[in-house]
């Protein structure tokens, strides 16, 4: 099971975000959503609740449906104020049903090679919670974790004036099924939120908190500003163009994965008409593209 949080007010992105959800602007050549999705789906997860703004839910709706295109199920719930990441644990308690579940921020952006195995590694041996590193120039901008020689977490401050390392941690985690249980005992911040840091510091407590390191060459963006909105679409070109490939097409993982035939990919090929991502999904159904 995972859940993206794709709710939030995304007022650094106004006027561009004010009718639309930030989550559904484009990202080069695909709403920003997509990028989560498939971060999900490479790890093999294919029971998805989407959180939204409940001005937005009918858009999400109406660009992914029930999730039936992809063989796998989709399914929405509304954060009515932005209280917070954690709180969305309490949102998706009957959808958690007492089980582990990831997390992923509806603007976090994940690519690299092998990026499926590591996922599918992590959700295997997860005892209490995983969480991703990841080395940045600017670690006051985020949750910082310290690690020591052996990765375990040693401290984890969310947005330190004066960063202990250089780790963000992304928006990208994995816990067992007493998630909820935690969220729960969490206390609004000095700015009104259920931190997600928090949380991570209740399992940190425990020792029950595991950091994976997204290595050098890893690619994790955010798309919070103009600015790293307009670098993350650009690293999309780049990387599109230079392999001539659609990275991030939710119908191709979900084709590789086995959930849906080529007929049903052809099928969502033919509703994306002429657009290169359509002509992308044809060129894998037809076993035209190269892994
Ligand atoms: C949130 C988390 C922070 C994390 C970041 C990743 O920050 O609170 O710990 O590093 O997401 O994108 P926010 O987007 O709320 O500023």
């Amino acid at each position: 099971k995972g859940i993206i949080l794709a709710a939030g007010a995304g007022s650094r992105l106004y006027p561009a975000s004010l009718p639309i959800s930030k989550i559904l602007l484009p990202v080069y050549d695909k709403p920003m959503i997509y990028y989560p999705i498939t971060t999900l789906l490479l790890a093999g997860i294919d029971d998805i609740l989407i959180i939204t703004n409940p001005s937005d839910i009918n858009n999400f709706k109406k660009l992914l449906g029930d999730g039936s295109d992809l063989g796998i199920k989709f399914s929405y719930a509304v954060q009515e104020v932005p209280k917070g990441i954690a709180e969305s644990f309490l949102i998706a308690e009957d959808f958690i049903n007492n089980e582990p579940v990831a997390l992923i921020l509806g603007d976090n952006i994940f690519h690299g090679f092998g990026f499926s195995s590591m996922l599918k590694n992590v959700i295997q041996k997860n005892k209490g919670a995983t969480i991703f590193g990841y080395l940045v120039n600017d670690p006051e901008r985020f949750g910082v974790v310290e690690i020591d020689k052996e990765q375990n977490a040693i401290s984890l401050i969310e947005k330190p004036q004066n960063p202990k390392s250089n780790y963000a941690v992304t928006g990208l985690y994995f816990y067992d099924e007493h998630v909820v249980e935690y969220a729960k005992t969490l206390k609004p911040s000095n700015r009104g939120e259920l931190e997600i840091t928090d949380l991570n510091k209740i399992y940190l407590e425990k020792k029950a908190l595991k950091v994976e390191i997204l290595g050098r060459g890893f690619a994790w963006l955010d798309t919070g500003t103009f600015s790293s909105l307009l670098d993350a679409a650009n690293f999309v070109e780049t990387i599109e163009t230079r392999q001539s490939i659609t990275i991030s097409a939710p119908e191709e993982i979900a084709f590789i994965n086995g959930w849906i035939t080529a007929e049903q990919l052809l099928e969502s090929a033919e509703l994306y008409g002429k657009s290169p991502y359509g002509e992308h999904l044809k060129a894998v159904a037809e076993g035209k593209v190269r892994y």
